[in-house]
Formats: C-alpha cells, structure tokens, sequence
C-alpha cells in the first residue's frame, strides 16, 4: 500500500471537538525493541521530531506516556505568533519565523501522509489598543524585541473597516498579516500519524521510563511494556523531561505555568460579530478556528500543574475578551479546559545533546510556544543526531546543560 493510501485510511472526522478522533495510534508491543533513536514523548515537540527523522529515512520509536498529545499540547490555542510575542533573544526569534515558515510549508505533506487537515489558517493577528498611551506604553515594552516585526499600522477607521466586529472604543491596532494558527492537537497527530507512514512506531500508554546509560553513553530505555534499545535518546517529555534527566545525574529545572482556556461558538445569523482575525491584546487573546469555534485564552498561574478550570480564570477571560469584541456575548460557550506550560529559569528550551551522556539529547521546556516551535525542534534534533554541533546549528544557547554545569548531581 502507498504512504498516501496509508495516510488517508488512517484518517478520520477532520474538526471534531478542534482534533482528528479517529486516528488510533497505539502499539499492542511487548519485548525487546530496538531502533537507531528513541523519542521519549507524544506531544508536538515528540511527535515533530519523530516525524523529521522519519523522513530523513531514520529509524525512531515515539514512546508516550499516556495519548498523543493528550498534555501541554492538547491545552495551546495553535498561534503560530513569531511576529506577536515578545521574544528576548536572537535566536528565538529566528526560530519562531524559520519554524512558522516551515509549518506552512509541511502542511502539504502532512496532512497527505496523515490523512489529518491541521487547519491551518493565514488571516493575520491584530494588537488593539484603547488609547494613544496604550499604544505607546507597548510600543515602549517591545523595544527589546530583537527582530523588526513585520506590521503596520491601523487607525480608528481602518480598523473599523477591516475588523467590523471589534469595539467601536477601540483607538487603533497593530495588523500582521503573516500570522497564522491551526489546530494544535491535529498537528501533533498529524505529525505522529506522518512519522508512522514513514515507519516510524509510535507507542502509547508506556509507562516507567528509565534511562539506561552506561560509561559509552546512552543505551537505551526501561520500560512497562519492556527494554528499548537504541544509539539516541530524546527527551522531549515536557514538564516530565526534568524528572527523567535527574535519572542520568542533571538538574534542568523545568517549573510549571497553567493555563486555562475556552471555546465559543457564533449562532450562523450571528456570523457578522465572528472575529475574522486573531485578536492578541495585552490580556487575552481571540482566535477564529478551522473547526468553526473561537477560542479565548488563556490565564497564566505560574507554580500551578493541576488542570483545574476555574470560574475566575474563565469569567476574567471571557470579560477581557467581550471588552474587545463585544458580540462575544452573545456567542454560545462550548467548553473550557486547562493545560500546564513547560518554562524554564530563564525562559529557554533545553534544546541539544547532553555532553556528559553521549547519545542523550533534549527538547522540552518550549513554556508557550511549543507548537509554533515545533517544526524547526525537529529538524534541529534530527540535525544533531546527525552529527551537527549546537556552535554549527547556531543554538548553543540552548544547549542543556547551561543552567546545570555546577550543579551535575554525582
Ligand atoms: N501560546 C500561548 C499561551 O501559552 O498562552
């Protein structure tokens, strides 16, 4: 059977509660397995780069703790906002536009080989403010941005025109066309579903992962459904990839930042009030879905892992989000729900091989843009393991041992 015939009978109902549900991606394996690379977690971060080594002809075995994209993933709103958020450094940013490029441009093949639409939409996001000082007051915060941001600007009437369904208290708002979002969970799905096209495995439900290294480097992984053995391992675990990394002696500290988020939906005679354009204000952000609804996130609880929803965080989302466009109002509420962001101390990936364990690598700590950086995650990781230096890469600041060089547990 073709990769493409494999794709597509693997697909199922495309916008369904914003993910493709049919797709069953589970691995009934018992044993001794072996492959060149093992990625340690299912979510986007995993699941890209499983997919970028399969398509570089490599052999990998995803392995998931629980379901594809059932954590942090499954919680993001899908802004792809390399223009929107406010990064510190060069090489974030740089990753942020080269990873939203890349998204665009594996859509195609993504979704042939998957048979999952990741419902990617290019409508551009705008930044509104009430008043000349809030202009002023963000436009003096983002001085630090490092990159010139790709936008211009609207005033009172554009804007009115351009964005109908916005506040008519609204003074003007910054427009960047080049922004974009999907469906977070159909692209870590489409991605794993693309990956095992390509032959790669992908396990769920596989519990109790213990790193196996010894003075050679890394040698493979212990697990509830058995020993994994491999030359690679990466560690893509999220908010667990720390916990993992303690097992070979390293301290990545990663802390948890939750967030909540809701979905609406506009009644069809309602149509006219549906944004048609992300809104990313100071203190919400609106942003129209492929599968029809508009989602609202999201509150940020720095410390907080649990996923409670709670009526504060949402009704405080809804109030921010109604103040922008007000027929939100109106609008039906579909469903809220919770996610932990993985962030670090200071506010950087732990992207790179780990020089004390050859073999070893890692990818986790993306915090709030895992997805928007999850195509150039893969190609970096896929680039690494295929003997490239973090110097050559142009990420050496990320490398994982940064914040732990001191403080390596013997
Ligand atoms: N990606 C936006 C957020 O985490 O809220």
């Amino acid at each position: 059977m073709s990769r493409e015939a494999r794709g597509r009978r693997r697909s199922g109902s495309l916008y369904r509660n914003g993910a493709a549900c049919t797709t069953q991606i589970r691995g009934e394996i018992r044993g001794k397995l072996h492959a060149e690379t093992i990625v340690v977690g299912g979510g986007v971060i995993g699941c890209a780069i499983a997919y970028e080594l399969a398509s570089r002809g490599k052999e990998v075995i995803l392995i998931e703790r629980a379901r594809i994209a059932s954590e942090t993933s499954s919680a993001a709103a899908g802004m792809l906002a390399a223009d929107s958020e406010t990064f510190h450094t060069t090489v974030m940013s740089m990753l942020a536009y080269e990873s939203r490029k890349r998204l665009h441009q594996q859509k195609e093949q993504l979704e042939l080989l998957s048979g999952i639409e990741i419902g990617l939409q290019q409508s551009g996001f705008i930044t509104p403010f009430r008043n000349e000082a809030e202009m002023k007051k963000y436009s003096d915060s983002r001085r630090s941005t490092v990159l010139p941001t790709e936008q211009i600007w609207w005033d009172h009437s554009k804007l009115q025109r351009e964005a109908p369904w916005i506040s008519k208290e609204t003074f003007g708002a910054l427009y960047r066309a080049s922004e974009s979002e999907l469906l977070p969970v159909n692209l870590a799905r489409a991605y794993a579903g693309a990956a095992q096209t390509m032959g790669a495995k992908v396990i769920e439900g596989v519990q109790n992962v213990s790193l196996i290294a010894d003075s050679s480097g890394i040698q493979g992984v212990e697990t509830s459904i058995g020993r994994l053995t491999c030359k690679h391992v990466v560690v893509a675990a999220g908010l667990q990839g720390g916990e993992i990394l303690k097992q070979v002696g390293l301290n990545l500290p990663t802390l948890p930042v939750k967030g909540e988020i809701a979905a609406i939906q506009f009644a069809k005679h309602d149509a006219d009030y549906r944004p048609d354009k992300t809104v990313y204000a100071d203190n919400v952000y609106i942003v129209p879905k492929a599968n029809g609804e508009v989602w609202i996130g999201a509150t940020s609880l720095p410390g907080r892992s649990d996923r409670e929803v709670t009526v504060e965080g949402i009704q405080k989302l809804l109030a921010s989000a109604a103040g922008w466009v007000p027929g939100i109002q109106q609008a039906q509420f579909i469903r809220a729900w919770a996610g932990v962001r993985p962030s670090t101390p200071d506010g950087l990936p732990y992207l790179g091989a780990c020089k004390c364990v050859p073999g070893l690598y890692t990818a986790f700590g993306h915090y709030r843009n895992g997805i928007l950086l999850s195509a150039i995650t893969g190609s970096l990781m896929a680039d690494l393991i295929a003997g490239h230096s973090s110097e050559e890469l142009g990420i050496d600041e990320l490398r994982p041992e940064r914040l732990s060089r001191k403080e390596i547990m013997q």
